[in-house]
């Protein structure tokens, strides 16, 4: 078997939200590269003694993914660990190790993401809103004038606000949100939102709902997810 990589979601932070699959790729990778936050989540299941861990940031990150690759035998497994799904707001970093590592070498594990859990708790199905990263680091407008378009057709919308602790100007978080939205029309005293932060942390955790308007003065951590909720209940009885 040539070198394989596993790039596989863990879930939002408690580590009863890893499916088991991901727990196996995990114990049988030799190499294990991944961010503070997310090897935090799966420590439980690693092996100092046995595994090679990297913890990367966004710096460093492109060095050990070659240094890595280069140093692997055939037959040797390494995972990369990813917050929440590692299908939702990840690709900026996935594609770049399907690049690294041959599309063909590469499977990926999904995992539960923040929003499924943000959409459990407020009761927004994911089939009835508008799912939108700002969590990236390309260019947003786009983005914004399909938030503003969502809001104004009465969909509900289930987003991950963008921090940028070292540019502020580039923050889009959910103040810089509410902000935005009234200055485009969109009646913000109206409007329901729920804030999730630190979701899945029993001891972190905290919900805010409220009005849109609410949220101008409000700041929230990096780990937030936000739920603007135009849900109409709709059940199988009016069909
Ligand atoms: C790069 S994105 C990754 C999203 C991830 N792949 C997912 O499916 O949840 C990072 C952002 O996800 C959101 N996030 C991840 N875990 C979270 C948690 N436990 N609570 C709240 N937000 C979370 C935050 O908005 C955070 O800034």
């Amino acid at each position: 078997m040539p070198k394989k990589l596993f790039v596989i979601g863990v879930g939002p932070g408690d580590p009863d939200y890893i499916i088991p699959i991901a727990k196996e790729k995990i114990l049988i990778s030799k190499y294990i590269i991944g961010y503070r936050y997310t090897l935090r989540t799966i420590e439980n299941f690693l092996d100092k003694e046995r595994q090679q861990i990297y913890e990367i940031t966004m710096k460093n990150q492109e060095l050990i993914y070659q240094k890595v690759y280069e140093n692997m035998h055939d037959n040797e497994c390494c995972t990369v660990p990813f917050t929440g799904d590692v299908n939702f707001s990840e690709s900026e970093v996935v594609d770049r190790l399907l690049e690294i590592f041959g599309n063909e070498n590469v499977e990926i594990i999904p995992g539960i993401s923040s929003i499924q859990i943000a959409s459990s708790k407020s009761r927004v199905p994911l089939d009835k809103s508008h799912i939108i990263t700002f969590h990236v680091t390309g260019d947003i407008q786009q983005k914004k004038i399909e938030l503003i378009k969502s809001v104004l057709d009465n969909k509900s919308v289930i987003l991950l606000p963008r921090p940028w602790p070292n540019d502020l100007s580039k923050n889009f978080m959910p103040a810089d949100i509410a902000l935005f939205l009234k200055n485009n029309g969109v009646n913000t005293r109206e409007i329901d939102v729920w804030v999730f932060e630190y979701l899945t942390d029993k001891e972190k955790e905290t919900i805010f709902k409220g009005k849109m308007i609410d949220l101008e003065n409000k700041t929230f951590s990096d780990l937030s997810v936000m739920v603007i909720d135009q849900n109409k209940r709709q059940t199988y009885l009016e069909f």
